[in-house]
């Protein structure tokens, strides 16, 4: 998910940074495997991911959106302060649901689209952190908002599919447009 006051066009971010997979790629819409083994390479790509995140930059990131089909979602709890605060978590569930709200949403897979979307204001989460421990909390409003996002990520969906199909099919034809000017320029 993008921050809502820092959207922008990507500039071009490499070296160790992972390319960020955007929609319409199918591999956004894989089927995600459940995270089994908690070692080096896991945590070598929560680390990429939270690097690739802070560049974007984006306040969360899911594996699947640089192409690695694992259960694994980094989230920036920070919310807009400078301190970087990242939250790595691996199989996360939603246990529980209270309330709802709609706010407005971007995404770093869903280019040049922020929209209203609604979620439930009140989550009590289930993951794993990254040497296998189990992790229960409750997070709400905005941080529940982001978690929402990103566990939706690791299901194959993504903010625009909470849309109606007519904004849906508007963006599409807008993309296509933006992604021809891209190839002539
Ligand atoms: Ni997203």
């Amino acid at each position: 998910m993008t921050p809502l006051s820092k959207i922008t066009s990507s500039p071009g971010f490499q070296m160790a940074i992972k390319k960020i997979l955007t929609y319409p790629d199918p591999v956004l819409r894989q089927k995600v495997e459940t995270v089994t083994r908690f070692d080096d390479s896991l945590r070598q790509l929560a680390d990429d991911l939270i690097e690739t995140m802070y560049a974007a930059p984006g306040v969360g990131l899911a594996a699947n959106q640089v192409g690695e089909c694992l259960r694994l979602v980094v989230i920036d709890t920070a919310a807009g302060n400078d301190e970087k605060k990242p939250l790595v978590l691996v199989n996360p569930e939603i246990l529980e649901k209270e309330g709802c709200r709609i706010e407005e949403e971007g995404c770093l897979s869903v280019v040049d689209l922020t929209a209203n979307v609604e979620r439930c204001n009140k989550i009590l989460v289930r993951a794993q952190d990254l040497e296998g421990n189990t992790l229960e909390f409750q997070a709400e409003e905005y941080f529940a908002r982001v978690i929402q996002h990103e566990l939706d990520h690791l299901n194959g969906t993504l903010f625009i599919d909470h849309l109606s199909a007519l904004k849906r099919s508007l963006y599409k034809k807008r993309l296509k447009k933006i992604l021809r000017q891209q190839e002539k320029g």
